[in-house]
């Protein structure tokens, strides 16, 4: 089938290649030229493992092309939107600005029976508007949301949990003929892993798009439990993470995302609960989500408690102190640094006057963009000369394997922080090191 996919950052670029590697011919389109020139190159213009060996993949194969000219998405069947939707600038609304001008940019290129598929993450309403606008075109729209996490893009892309079509429905819910045309490109589009057996939930505009934000609160609120508990284990000397391991056994709360810590950051989960509240309060239902107002706070919270656990073993004081932080990237296996935990703790402590350090394996470029006060190291070997105290901020794997011994023969006091519950304190306290943790003794 021939696809557009409009939008390459980490959801376009990866659903671009993954849709080629299917078998379908795809063009990706982008505004930005240098992206585009990447990716045309075959090349990935951000860090996510697999992606290489999948653009090399497919770039012999001639189904996949890449252009900043929307006029070449004339002639596929099925274009997705995947264009970013970020936190709007002092709001909690999304903005929606890249939506509106691609799916702008996209119409007059659109012939009767093609069928735009929306994956960005957006208002619930947002489907129901793009598709009056489709009037009159012949083409249909259908809101198919992703759930990808970065890092495991590839895998979730080609494998996902589960499919959700949301079409357009008549009075009763029930697909319309377009409803029911739009779904059969669909099954096309995504014949392979349907045919592995992935559930496929077809669903109204509304029900698809809230089921997006829905998952990603749910996700978010299981990490402020978790870190609420936390707070709870520092008043009482408890071990969050052995609580974690005990409530995890039961099937119904399960073990996984529960792992205390830092919190969460990235291009989704903050700015997705915020703008369901915002959405919330213009649908009248404030209160429904007003328990994601505390998730979001008990998740800030524990960025500020990172920062006084730093000063507490730096002596009281973090002023003029040499401070190393592991980690830039909002989690591991990725060198996005939006909405960082580790990036906001070490901002913060070099505000408040520690010489601040920090190395991370794939995000010191897009963090110096960002914080270009910063020092910057390329090892964590490097990184923590001379320092006074390590911050571990990213449970990276060459973090959580490092040698006590090897760290503390290079820093001039032997203090570290794990913000993430990763180390092994009997490892570090044996080795002479001063051991805290969020939420354990
Ligand atoms: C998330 C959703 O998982 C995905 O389904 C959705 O499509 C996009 O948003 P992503 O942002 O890639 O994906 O990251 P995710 O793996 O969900 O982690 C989010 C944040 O939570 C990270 O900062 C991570 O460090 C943190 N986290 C995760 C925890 O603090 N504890 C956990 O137990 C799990």
């Amino acid at each position: 089938m021939r696809i557009s996919v409009i939008g390459c950052g980490y959801l376009g670029a990866v659903h671009a290649a993954s849709m080629a590697s299917l078998g379908h011919d795809v063009v990706g389109i982008d505004v930005d030229p240098d992206k585009i020139a990447r990716l045309a190159a075959g090349t990935a213009p951000f860090y996510e493992p697999g992606l290489p060996e999948l653009l090399a993949e497919v770039s012999g194969t001639g189904r996949l092309t890449f252009s900043t000219d929307m006029a070449d998405a004339a002639g596929a069947q099925i274009h997705f939107l995947c264009v970013g939707t970020p936190q709007k600038h002092g709001e909690f609304r999304a903005d929606l600005s890249y939506v509106e001008s691609a799916f702008e940019d996209l119409r007059p290129h659109l012939a009767a029976g093609d069928v735009v598929a929306g994956k960005s993450t957006v208002p619930v309403g947002t489907a129901e508007d793009l598709a009056a606008r489709l009037t009159g075109t012949g083409a249909s729209l259908a809101w198919n949301p992703e759930f990808l996490r970065e890092g495991f893009a590839v895998q979730d892309t080609l494998h996902p949990d589960r499919l959700v079509y949301g079409l357009p429905t008549d009075d009763e819910g029930v697909p319309t003929a377009e409803g029911d045309a739009a779904r059969a490109l669909l099954d096309e589009v995504y014949a392979t892993p349907l045919s592995e057996g992935t559930p496929l939930v077809v669903t109204d505009y509304a029900t698809a798009q809230l089921v997006k934000v829905a998952a990603n609160s749910f996700l978010a609120t299981k990490i402020s439990f978790i870190n609420a508990m936390a707070e709870l284990c520092e008043a009482t000397g408890a071990d969050v993470t052995r609580l974690a391991d005990a409530i995890g056994y039961d099937a119904r709360i399960g073990r996984r995302f529960l792992n205390a810590g830092l919190g969460f950051g990235g291009g989704c989960l903050p700015k997705d609960i915020r703008a369901f509240m915002a959405r919330a309060g213009e649908l009248g239902v404030d209160q429904a989500l007003s328990f994601l107002r505390e998730v979001d706070a008990i998740n800030m919270r524990r960025r500020v408690r990172m920062v006084d656990l730093a000063r507490e073993v730096s002596a009281g004081s973090i002023v003029g102190k040499r401070v190393t932080v592991l980690g830039a990237a909002f989690k591991p296996d990725s060198d996005d640094v939006r909405d960082s935990p580790a990036l906001s703790v070490a901002a913060q402590m070099q505000l408040q006057g520690a010489h601040v350090t920090v190395t991370d394996p794939q995000a010191v470029e897009n963090a110096r963009a960002k914080w270009p006060d910063l020092k910057y190291a390329a090892t964590a070997l490097e990184a923590a000369q001379g320092a006074d105290v390590v911050v571990l901020a990213t449970e990276w794997a060459e973090y959580r394997d490092l040698d006590p011994d090897a760290l503390g023969g290079v820093v001039a006091h032997r203090a570290i922080v794990d913000g993430r519950n990763v180390l092994d304190p009997k490892a570090w306290r044996a080795a002479g090191w001063t051991y805290r943790a969020l939420g354990r003794p």
